[in-house]
């Protein structure tokens, strides 16, 4: 008598599991790095925070803010673009070194330095900073944003975080 047990399998159902296994298992070891390689990138910051070189020191004219462009490579997701900025660097007849940033802390507009007037302007509303950057009048809640300095052999650097 020919018995079977519970549990048989039959050849053509065991070469099928096995091929079944094989390839799921071949599909996850492709699958896996295109994936990884389609999603890594949005799930970067793109933080390029860092030190930069903005002016030497032998450019700026005691008391007057001069403006600095310079740019940073900003990516956020698969978008990577230059993006130029704007500081002002301020040398004080004490020997430091001011740098404001050009955005208003009202509603992010670029302000501009009127020499006639010895203040910032934002044209947005009309805000109005000391060459400080402190507000005189206007909606702007706070000073213009300082940026951290420092020089190294007649180099002024700022440290930008984004
Ligand atoms: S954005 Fe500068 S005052 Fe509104």
């Amino acid at each position: 008598m020919n018995r079977r047990s519970d549990y048989y399998i039959g050849r053509r159902e065991f070469v099928a599991g096995v091929a079944g296994v094989l390839g799921a298992l071949i599909a996850i070891l492709v699958g896996l790095p295109i994936i990884g390689y389609l999603i890594a990138p949005a799930l970067r910051t793109g933080s390029t925070a860092g030190w930069i070189s903005l002016v030497p020191l032998s450019a700026l004219r005691p008391g007057v803010p001069t403006p600095c462009s310079f740019s940073r490579l900003k990516q956020t997701g698969w978008r990577r673009m230059q993006v130029i900025r704007t500081a002002y660097a301020i040398l004080e007849d004490s020997g430091d070194v001011v740098v404001l940033a050009d955005l208003c802390t009202h509603l992010s507009c670029r302000v501009h330095w009127l020499p006639e007037r010895n203040v910032f302007v934002c044209p947005c509303h009309d805000g109005i900073f000391d060459r400080q950057g402190n507000v005189l009048s206007g909606p702007p809640p706070r000073p213009l944003e300082r940026f951290e300095t420092k020089i190294e052999d007649g180099q002024l650097f700022i440290y930008v975080e984004d």
